[in-house]
């Protein structure tokens, strides 16, 4: 497999990103110096994906610190104050955002007590947020390795691979483990309309790994799923109940009705740190609405007549019901998920 790019870098004092809106067409690199940069990539999706959110959160923080050039500590700590909403709320649904942010703004503001110590404290936690990331992506792909050893043909939908995380992805990271073990892998790849995060990002990121990825539309998948053509799905999550439902990317749900009545696994494959244990529904999770422009063109191009609206929603929850298992790096969680996912969260710590 060739050596992956990897989408978030920290250079001392800038974050260097892929900017994902252009993939595949252009591999282009952008310098985040500012909060409003920081949160003008999340909206416009530059950076995506809830952990990597997480992971590039942390590190816009930095950088939100070093643009105002503080002068004193509470200076500074009213800054970061401030990029709680500014940068963690730059993008509702996916949790990985708000707890990253959250979590590194009380270490340093408890680790700092000058600001030479505050913004250590701040890359200190960014990177350990990263490196938790990465090895729990590592133990989500061992995990899921175990599970899928005997799919062959394995669908997903939208992008939850090395783009979208730290590491080497949650529903991607097991595909990785499975062509290293050089076992016979073919993913099938919803293009995930309207941003087409499947169709442009899986398929580049698979790919470019030697991996044989085909994409198929939306509209055909629940067909080819029904006419016995794929082992086993995997998903990723922008945030989970307290009882196991998921709220993904628009679509989801519609795979894993199709699953459901082909009688194939449906697994959601997500770091525990997507799981929002005060909700104890997917009812409760805020679903991002996003601009109607989006369903209206393609890469500029407008393809609904002018006056007609759209409908946006970018995420939908999948039912507990629906969910085969959720691989976590604290374990494969299996139903009933309000006792498996409460024991997880012991397990790692959270409250
Ligand atoms: O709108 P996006 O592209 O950020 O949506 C991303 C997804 O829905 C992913 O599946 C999810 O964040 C998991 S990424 C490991």
């Amino acid at each position: 497999m060739k050596r992956p790019t990897p989408p978030i870098e920290w250079a001392g004092d800038h974050i260097r990103i892929i900017d994902q809106t252009l993939l595949p067409a252009e591999v282009k690199f952008i310098e985040i110096r500012s909060a409003s940069q920081a949160v003008d990539a999340i909206q416009r999706l530059a950076i995506r994906g809830a952990p990597a959110l997480g992971a590039f959160g942390s590190l816009a923080l930095v950088v939100a610190l070093d643009e105002i050039e503080p002068e004193s500590l509470s200076q500074a700590r009213t800054r970061l104050e401030e990029c709680r909403t500014l940068i963690g709320d730059a993008r509702p649904t996916a949790i990985n955002l708000r707890w990253a942010v959250d979590r590194v703004i009380d270490q340093a503001t408890k680790d700092g007590s000058d600001l030479t110590s505050l913004r250590s404290a701040l890359i200190r936690e960014a990177q350990a947020v990263a490196d938790e990331d990465k090895a729990a992506c590592d133990e989500i792909g061992r995990l899921g390795h175990e599970l899928l050893r005997d799919a062959n043909v394995i669908g997903t939908h939208c992008n939850a691979g090395r783009l979208a995380t730290a590491g080497s992805g949650t529903a991607l990271a097991p595909m990785y483990a499975k062509a290293q073990a050089g076992e016979p892998l073919r993913v099938l790849a919803s293009e995930t309309r309207p941003l087409l995060q499947g169709a442009r990002l899986t398929a580049w990121e698979l790919d470019d790994a030697g991996i044989d990825v085909t994409v198929v539309p939306d509209g055909a998948m629940a067909s080819t799923v029904l006419s016995g053509q794929v082992d086993a799905y995997i998903v990723g999550a922008d945030r989970i109940a307290a009882n196991g439902d998921a709220a993904n990317k628009i679509g989801t749900v519609g795979h894993a009705l199709a699953a459901r009545e082909a009688g194939i696994p449906f697994y959601v494959a997500a770091p525990t740190s997507t799981i929002d244990f005060k909700l104890a529904s997917g009812e409760q999770i805020e679903i991002e609405q996003r601009d109607a422009v989006e369903v209206h063109e393609i890469q500029g191009s407008r393809l609904t007549p002018q006056g007609v609206d759209a409908f946006n929603p970018a995420f939908d929850v999948t039912p507990h019901h629906l969910i085969t298992a959720i691989i976590t790096e604290a374990g494969v969680l299996r139903p009933p998920f309000r006792d498996s996912i409460a024991e997880a969260f012991k397990q790692v710590g959270g409250s």
